[in-house]
């Protein structure tokens, strides 16, 4: 049967092979979608398609060719049962080689072509994989705001296979639909009447292609959400296992995942009974068209009118014709999925970053390290105004800090230094410059910030503090471990700095995590260091030694540091005091106890919070 060599269910299996080899050729996206979104989905997709013409082309040709191979077998059957068998006109030899050779040629060309679909599938969907990881990777911050990420993943996965099988393997089963013209056409040859009766069921078999994928749809849908259910229970239950067991939940957590199951159970248990209900009609409906043909058939060769060779090449056509006739029914609900998957992408690739370089931007050389917050009013997309004429210049190599209460927006004025957002108003400047003005690449060079909560990759302690120098040699990586004060610890780990950082980190304790956070920064000797909380998960006397490393290296640099421990203020010349958007005090930590109650406040309530 020559369709289901392409059948979409082998082409997902073919895609679950790890071994498939296509892969290895594949050099990059060579187009991009279509910008202008007034087009239909498939017209925006159609340049990734064209970028592979060449080998869809020989796709669809050869498999064209080898269906026409296969439908002159019957042809020839015909003719040698007639000829050869029946009346001894022609001679059996020269028939059953024709057959043979016809075959050869059928396979040699359906394997070629075969080869070459998967070819076109693979590509296209390593390029849409492509362009979408691409485009996430340009996108900014308040776009991650807004999106759930695993949910980004798995939907941009399941959907470019969608439009991928839609896109490759339409225009091939319309080709290969027709065959039906073909052999349509060598049955008028044999015989018009019969013809016309084989062909009766075929418009049957049609509508019961789309009846059952209209009915089978919506399950198959409901079973592709539970499992989501059940793998999204699954991920809590691994990450979240601390919590579960503090809490000694795992009972409640075992219930949970058992009712996800069940429910799972339930959708493959109807898939399974709607399945048993329509299967036969696809697998049998063609055995009616062969008994109306043996019966009107039959009874023309019984009058003389017909050879037998034609019973059994209709019965070849008719098996021939089933599969695409069923598919032709599947490709409407097909191509609705694949144009909501196509949609899907869509919104993300429509999705413009809002920090963009703008034309002209230059590189910030070696500054000197002043930062200037002038009037700057900020809010997180339609929100509220974090800062309201936020207006502080910091001096080249002072070091400041910032205080105010939990939420008062004291990180979002490290995100605007390092333009993860654009001020709404006013402007931040380094060494004079406005921060939009210059290029990404050198502004973030020249900031460096260590977060509260450091994401460290899955990779060796080396590479995690080498991340923003890969070239940087084992010295300087121990150099700056040392100043983060996590040379220590490092040394002591088993397999010292090859030791490979967990999932997450976890077999890393906060602390030094966070101080090989601290390294990764230092590495990469920005001239503008902003400390977000960064020693807070740290233990006091540890953070002490920290705070002595750091010292000689705070002296030549331009440092912010956000903190609440008096510790960790004393490192600053200078403190600023954020309330209600802006700076509302500054001086000395002594002249603000003081003169102003706030900080006062602040900071006492900063101590009872660390403490519970
Ligand atoms: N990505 C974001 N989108 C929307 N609102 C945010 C975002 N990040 C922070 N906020 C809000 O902005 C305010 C200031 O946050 P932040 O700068 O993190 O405060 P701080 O670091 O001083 O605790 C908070 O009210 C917070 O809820
Ligand atoms: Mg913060």
């Amino acid at each position: 049967m020559p369709l289901e060599t392409n059948n979409p269910v082998d082409v997902e299996r073919a895609h679950s092979n790890p071994l498939g080899g296509v892969l290895s050729s594949y050099e990059g996206p060579r187009a991009l979608i279509s910008r202008d979104r007034s087009l239909p989905w498939w017209r925006r997709i159609l340049p990734v398609i064209a970028s592979h013409r060449i080998t869809f082309t020989i796709a669809i040709s050869l498999s064209f060719l080898s269906l026409v191979f296969q439908t002159l077998v019957p042809k020839l059957l015909n003719g040698a049962i007639d000829h050869s068998l029946v009346r001894h006109s022609s001679s059996l030899h020269t028939v059953v080689i024709e057959i043979l050779v016809v075959g050869v040629i059928a396979g040699a060309t359906g394997i070629v072509s075969r080869q070459f679909v998967f070819k076109t599938a693979y590509n296209v969907e390593a390029d849409l994989r492509s362009l979408i990881y691409e485009h996430l990777a340009w996108l900014s911050f308040s776009f991650y705001d807004r999106v759930q990420s695993g949910q980004l993943i798995s939907r941009a996965n399941s959907d470019i296979r969608s439009v991928q099988m839609y896109s490759t393997f339409a225009p091939l089963i319309v080709v290969q639909s027709f065959i039906g013209v073909i052999a349509f056409g060598f049955m008028l040859s044999i015989n018009v009447p019969l013809a016309l009766i084989a062909m009766v069921v075929m418009p049957i078999l049609y509508f019961v292609g789309i009846k059952m994928r209209r009915v089978m749809f919506p399950i198959s849908w409901i079973t592709q959400a539970r499992l989501a259910d059940v793998a999204t229970i699954v991920d809590e239950n691994v990450n979240g296992v601390r919590v579960v067991k503090s809490f000694a939940q795992e009972e409640a957590e075992i219930n949970r995942l058992a009712d996800a199951a069940e429910r799972v159970t339930w959708a493959y248990i109807k898939d399974a009974q709607l399945r048993a209900v329509w299967s036969p009609w696809a697998q049998n409906l063609p055995q009616l068209g062969l008994a109306l043909v043996l019966f009107f058939g039959g009874w023309m060769v019984i009058d003389g009118h017909l050879g037998i060779g034609a019973i059994l090449a209709f019965n070849a056509y008719l098996l021939m014709l089933q599969a695409p006739f069923m598919m032709l029914g599947q490709l409407v609900m097909m191509g609705q999925r694949a144009k909501a998957s196509a949609e899907r992408i869509f919104e993300i690739l429509d999705e413009n970053p809002d920090v963009t370089e703008r034309p002209g931007a230059y590189d910030l050389v070696e500054p000197t390290g002043r930062v200037e917050f002038g009037r700057v009013v900020f809010r997180y997309g339609d929100g509220p105004e974090i800062l309201r004429d936020f207006t502080a210049v910091i001096e080249p190599g002072e070091t400041v800090a910032i205080v105010g209460r939990t939420g008062s927006g004291k990180s979002t004025v490290a995100r605007l230094l390092t333009r993860f957002y654009d001020v709404t108003d006013g402007a931040v400047r380094i060494d004079g410059h406005d921060v939009r003005d210059l290029t990404l690449h050198s502004l973030r060079a020249s900031v460096g910030v260590v977060l509260d909560e450091p994401f460290l990759f899955s990779i060796s302690i080396r590479d995690n503090i080498a991340y923003g120098r890969p070239d940087a040699t084992m010295d300087e990586v121990v150099a700056a471990a040392q100043a983060a004060n996590a040379a220590e610890f490092i040394d002591r780990l088993p397999h010292g700095y090859d030791t490979v950082v967990g999932e997450r980190g976890y077999t890393l304790s906060g602390g030094q995590r966070q101080r090989i956070a601290i390294a990764r920064t230092l590495l990469v000797n920005p001239p503008v260091l902003i400390l977000d909380d960064a020693t807070s998960a740290i233990d006091v006397h540890v953070e002490t030694e920290i705070h002595r490393a750091l010292a000689n290296l705070l002296a030549q640099r331009t440092t912010i540091v956000i903190a609440h421990r008096i510790s960790t203020i004393a490192l600053a010349s200078r403190v600023l005091v954020l309330d209600d958007g802006r700076v509302v005090a500054s001086g000395t930590h002594e002249a603000l106890l003081a003169s102003t109650p706030l900080y006062a406040q602040i900071l006492a309530q900063a101590t009872t919070e660390e403490d519970d």
